[in-house]
């Protein structure tokens, strides 16, 4: 493994080195890289973090017997791989490669932490896979694709340890620049001055007061931020598939509450947007979101050996019962009702929606920036929520 990833890195860096970096519509195959980095840098100080605060033993008693301990450890070195594999590869190309940010995790004990890596993974899965189509030099596409895999193990690895289906369906949901950037930035407390600013921006937070699987058919209540109600108008529910929005059902309880009912076509971790309108699902109509939802029957913890011995009061058999999906929820309720752009410059903002179209689409309109106090100050709420 090592050496492969030695010699991808030599690879990529030769091409790099031949071949300016390509730009598509104003987007970089570089900006593509950087915000993959963003995206891995908060994946490998994740699992540092956790790896310190919670022992071999604390994983144990928790239920998740070996060799997950051994396994967990692997993937946060692969974490820590891909970040320098994607530095390096900016560098090598004359870019400035991103540094790590400051983060605040909602976890406080193993599951909770084991629950919010679960959907980090499946969320860095969607992220990867949005942005293919945004790649424009093959070589960088291999790399980036050989990372998609490694994520979508480490997704399905955890997702049978927590008793849900390794691979829900049979198509994996992509998830656009904006979209994942609103989700990843609720973690986020604040980014070195240094770092090149990404043509992203966060939506208004959609969020699942109960993060419970649901099933085919049933409602889930959702609230937006952003002052989204069913007063707006024309509001509808989409979840994000690769085939195009799947549109749900979708009625007012008030306060900016909506219940949605999961529609047939949506299975495992999946997104579900409020948009304006029922024709486009893309970023121009997003009003909040994406949402989690978990959709599927619990498996319990099949297929993993002992990994977990389930019926103890720390057992993993169901999500049900995991604060952190609840703490992504609590996360993201006092985030920005406007929309934030990530730190900076002179990029437009960039609506690649995977989900509707493969060409990067520009509206050139940069979101309502947040100040870096009002953002810290949002981020340490949520944490403060939280905790309460
Ligand atoms: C690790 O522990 C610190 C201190 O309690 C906490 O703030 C942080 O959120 C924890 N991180 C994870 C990933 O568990
Ligand atoms: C959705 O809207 C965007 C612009 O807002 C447009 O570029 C795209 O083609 C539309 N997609 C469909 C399927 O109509």
């Amino acid at each position: 493994m090592k050496f492969s990833s030695v010699a991808l890195a030599g690879a990529t860096m030769g091409l790099a080195h031949a071949t300016p970096l390509t730009e598509r519509a104003g987007v970089t195959d570089a900006d593509v890289l950087n915000y993959a980095l963003t995206l891995e840098h908060l994946e490998a100080a994740f699992y540092q973090e956790g790896l310190k605060n919670y022992t071999h033993a604390d994983f144990q008693k928790a239920g998740m017997q070996d060799p997950f301990y051994m396994n967990l450890k692997e993937t946060a070195s692969d974490e820590q791989q891909h970040v320098k594999f994607l530095t390096k590869a900016l560098k090598a190309a004359g870019a400035k490669p991103v540094e790590a940010c400051t983060y605040a995790f909602p976890a406080t004990d193993v599951s909770s932490f084991l629950a919010l890596g679960n959907v980090l993974e499946g969320v860095g899965v969607s992220a990867y896979l949005g942005a293919a189509a945004s790649i424009m030099d093959k070589t960088y596409l291999t790399a980036a694709g050989s990372i998609l895999t490694t994520e979508a193990r480490h997704s399905a690895y955890l997702r049978a340890a927590l008793g849900e289906a390794p691979a829900a369906q049979a198509f994996d949901n992509p998830l656009d620049f904006d979209e994942v950037y609103t989700l990843a930035s609720m973690f986020i407390v604040s980014c070195p001055e240094s770092n090149g600013k990404l043509p992203v921006k966060a939506f208004p937070a959609l969020t699942m007061p109960s993060m419970a699987p649901a099933k085919t058919g049933s409602k889930v209540e959702l609230m937006a931020a952003g002052g989204v109600s069913m007063d707006t108008k024309d509001v509808y529910a989409a979840f994000i598939t690769v085939t195009g929005p799947v549109w749900a059902p979708l009625a007012s309880t008030g306060n900016g509450k909506f219940e949605v009912t999961i529609p047939e076509g949506v299975a495992g971790q999946s997104y579900v947007v409020l948009t304006k309108g029922n024709k486009n699902a893309s970023d121009d109509n997003i009003l909040a979101g994406p949402a989690i939802v978990e959709v599927g029957e619990p498996n319990g913890p099949m297929g993993m050996g002992s990994q977990c011995s389930g019926g103890s009061s720390g057992s993993m058999t169901s999500m049900t019962s995991m604060p952190s999906m609840s703490a992504w929820s609590s996360m993201a309720m006092p985030m920005p009702t406007a929309s934030k752009t990530m730190s900076s410059g002179s990029m437009p903002s960039m609506s690649a929606s995977a989900s509707a179209s493969s060409t990067p689409v520009f509206n050139g309109a940069s979101g309502k920036s947040m100040s870096g106090f009002a953002s810290v100050f949002a981020a340490l709420a949520a944490v403060a929520a939280f905790l309460q």
